[in-house]
């Protein structure tokens, strides 16, 4: 597995978990059970991760057309 898709899965499977976090918070809410202040604060750890993969997918379209440009110059 190449370093990209590893990030790509990476980025996939933290998008279920964080999905997974959300759902829960809200379930609870739901039942009446309010949950401690640290729970809240819990998504923004695999959000978090989230963003910095899904920077780096973004960007990885340009960086190969900008490497193969510098290349065929
Ligand atoms: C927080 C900032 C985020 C950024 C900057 C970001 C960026 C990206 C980018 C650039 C891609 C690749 C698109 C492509 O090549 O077609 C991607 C794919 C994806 N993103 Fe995000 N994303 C973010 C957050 C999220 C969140 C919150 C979720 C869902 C909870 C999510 C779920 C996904 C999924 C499922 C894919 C497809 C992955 C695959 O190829 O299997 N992303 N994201």
């Amino acid at each position: 597995m190449t370093w990209n898709t590893w990030i790509r899965q990476f980025h996939r499977w933290l998008s279920i978990i964080f999905t997974a976090v959300v759902a829960v918070i809200f379930i609870t809410l739901g039942v009446g059970v309010e949950p401690a202040y640290w729970v809240y604060l819990m998504p923004l750890i695999p959000l978090g991760l989230l963003m910095l993969s899904g920077l780096y997918l973004f960007a990885l379209p340009y960086a190969t057309r900008w490497r193969s440009r510098r290349r065929t110059a």
